[in-house]
């Protein structure tokens, strides 16, 4: 069953189109992975699925439901749910809090309550509380609950991360490199987390560098370069796929478009976007 459907969606910023009529369908239960090089539009697809972005043009169901107007914290509550390319902690805050700000979106407790911790207040923190324990445990974090989560090693960084996403109980996550800068060990243990995820029926968005995460989780992958959708099928029908191999290999593409404003436009743009994030990571 189709869990949500994006159509036609395009994005563009100040003249240059990140995203250009691409097609997406998930289907309840399944792990879809996300490739493409640097700058091909594979976080503006989530921006807007999360709705960070409204499209410039296109649709988004979400259950059947017109999701493209929401508010990112609506598209949460309906179940959707994501962790971010670079890290977003509260780095001076515990684990145990970093996730419990990730669940404000599903508790009643106005600003009267939250000030003045009235008895339904307490009770309701408490839940929330025994709640997020169980998903620390989930992830691995239990025994480090209280340490801030500046302290933890990187691996664990990203685990909170996906903590605090999954606090919200989605029924879809969406992953933004959640391997980037990971170690041989950290990456197994993250492929066995996901897979354990998606046992549990979670259904998983993946964007993803690492080729064996991809190949070995994917039960279908979709590849976008240049903002296009060049392919979408199995692992092993992607991996033979001529287009997929151009677009990594290089390059007729490239050759026949060389010289010409839009690839110029795109790679001035994607040289600004790695330099922001190389000064991003380093303050992180
Ligand atoms: N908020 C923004 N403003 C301007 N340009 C953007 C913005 N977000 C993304 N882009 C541009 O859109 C293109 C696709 O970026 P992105 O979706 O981040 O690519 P990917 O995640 O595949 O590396 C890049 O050229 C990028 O510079
Ligand atoms: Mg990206």
């Amino acid at each position: 069953m189709e869990l949500l459907e994006g159509n036609n969606l395009s994005m563009v910023f100040g003249g240059l189109s990140a995203l250009n009529s691409v097609d997406i369908k998930i289907n309840k239960g399944e792990v879809l992975s996300i490739i493409g090089p640097n700058g091909a539009g594979k976080t503006t697809l989530f921006n807007l699925l999360t709705g960070i972005y409204s499209p410039t043009e296109g649709k988004i169901c979400f259950r059947k439901k017109e999701i493209k107007n929401l508010k990112p914290y609506e598209i949460t509550r309906l179940g959707i749910a994501r962790t971010f390319q670079n890290i977003r902690l509260f780095k001076e805050m515990s684990v145990l809090d970093n996730v419990m700000i990730g669940q404000h979106c599903r508790t009643k407790a106005g600003i009267f309550g939250a000030i003045f911790k009235t008895p339904a207040v307490r009770r309701e923190e408490s839940f929330v509380r025994d709640k997020v324990m169980d998903v620390l445990e989930f992830v691995g974090l239990d025994d480090v609950y209280k340490e801030k989560a500046k302290n933890l090693p990187y691996g664990k960084q990203r685990r909170l991360e996906m903590a605090r996403a999954l606090a919200t109980d989605p029924e879809l996550v969406l992953l933004d490199e959640p391997a980037a800068g990971m170690n041989h060990q950290e990456t197994n243990d993250l492929i066995k987390l996901i897979e354990k995820l998606n046992d549990m029926g979670k259904t998983v968005l993946l964007i993803e560098h690492d080729m064996k995460l991809v190949m070995d989780i994917s039960r279908r992958i979709m590849v976008l370069d240049y903002g296009k959708k060049i392919a979408d099928g199995s692992p092993d029908e992607v991996k033979n796929d001529e287009k997929v191999i151009k677009a990594y290999l290089g390059d007729d593409f490239r050759k026949e478009n060389e010289g010409t404003d839009e690839i110029k436009r795109v790679k001035e743009a994607r040289r600004t976007k790695e330099v922001k994030q190389a000064k991003e990571a380093y303050v992180c």
